[in-house]
């Protein structure tokens, strides 16, 4: 009999589709021969990482052959005076994919189903289902998030709810009050994971100051990450804040060394430059303005911007806009993965990042006569 491995794996696994991240700009170089690409596909940060950081982290180097802190002591309580929460409140993930997937394995078992909104970021679906698990998905309406939709998803079976505040890739998001109101009426045997990996971005003033919240609802985790605005998404940290016998129990399923020593150094340092993350919302803010005015010029529309990206529907037929402005040397997300046709994500950059991306958005309308 000749070795099928697929035989030997849960068959749901067979069914799940690999994340398909941004494409890197390495990979560009290689295939289309361009020296010069401007990513705008992955969220990142366009103004690279804080100065502070990288200077610490060349004396680092000499650590690199011990394990690093398991505990992440000094991180852990540097965030813990950040957040003024408990040590014991805290838990270190390599990204916050890495708390996200501790999170399901906590609190999804049997035959435990999570729950999530119809295009939610995409990994939510691939680490449960990679699990083994059901994820039942709570349908959207223009591409928002409707908590009263998602009430009347919850079942006997449902274990943990995520959502993305803002979500990635719609950039919608959730009130405070919808929020409060939400956790309200939600049975507190259902957790629910608030995923705030674009926080520092939020500058809405009715967005949900989730850390006040945790007292009174025990069943709310929340995370973050130091990918997005701290600008260390290549280093892999992100964390959760709960109760602390919900942090007891997701440290059951982490992994004893899960954030190397530069990425525990990396993002203390990034922790004490919070002038570089105003300076990075600053720069933010300004892009949102300089694209929202781009794109109305070039008659695109867009869903409401909250975060560091856009969400432009880009209707023509018979090119590959993706491809045309790779050709152009910008990196932007295709959002047909998500089953959003037409629909193209683009990480807001630096103000000449941002031209060069509405130019060569430009350059494609009107081969195509569209503008
Ligand atoms: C909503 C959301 N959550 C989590 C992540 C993953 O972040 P990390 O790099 O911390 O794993 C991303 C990354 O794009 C995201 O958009």
């Amino acid at each position: 009999m000749s070795f099928d491995p697929e035989k030997l794996v849960n068959p749901k696994l067979l069914q799940v589709k690999p994340y398909q991240p941004g494409k890197p700009i390495a990979e560009c170089q290689r295939e289309l021969g361009l020296t010069h690409f401007i990513k705008m596909a992955s969220n990142e940060n366009p103004l690279g990482t804080s100065e502070l950081v990288k200077s610490q982290l060349a004396k680092e180097l000499v650590h690199l052959s011990v394990y690093p802190d398991g505990n992440g002591f000094e991180l852990k309580t540097a965030l813990s005076k950040h957040h003024q929460v408990k040590f014991s409140e805290i838990i270190l993930g390599n990204g916050s994919e890495d708390v996200i997937k501790m999170a399901i394995q906590t609190f999804v078992w049997g035959q435990g189903e999570l729950l999530i909104f119809e295009y939610a970021f995409g990994a939510y679906k691939i680490l449960a289902e990679g699990l083994g698990f059901t994820v039942k998905e709570v349908p959207s309406q223009q591409y928002g998030m409707d908590l009263a939709a998602m009430m009347s998803g919850v079942t006997a079976n449902t274990k943990l709810i995520i959502f993305a505040n803002p979500n990635n890739p719609t950039g919608s998001y959730i009130n405070h009050a919808d929020f409060v109101s939400f956790m309200n009426k939600l049975n507190q045997d259902v957790m629910v994971l608030c995923d705030e990996a674009y926080y520092e971005y939020m500058v809405e003033k009715d967005y949900p100051q989730t850390l006040t919240l945790l007292k009174q609802y025990p069943n709310l985790i929340i995370t973050r990450t130091f990918s997005k605005a701290n600008g260390l998404a290549g280093l892999r940290v992100g964390y959760a804040i709960a109760d602390e016998r919900v942090i007891d129990l997701m440290n059951h399923v982490r992994q004893p060394f899960n954030v190397n020593h530069l990425a525990q150094v990396a993002a203390l340092m990034a922790l004490q430059d919070q002038d570089f993350v105003k300076q990075v919302i600053r720069l933010n803010e300004q892009g949102k303005t300089q694209f929202a005015d781009g794109l109305k010029k070039l008659n695109l529309s867009f869903l409401p911007c909250h975060g560091n990206f856009f969400t432009v529907e880009i209707p023509i037929e018979g090119i590959n806009v993706f491809e045309a402005m790779l050709k152009q040397g910008i990196i932007i997300r295709p959002l047909m993965p998500y089953r959003m046709k037409n629909y193209y994500r683009i990480t807001i950059g630096t103000f000449e990042q941002n031209e060069a991306c509405l130019n060569a958005l430009k350059k494609i309308l009107h081969k195509e006569r569209v503008v």
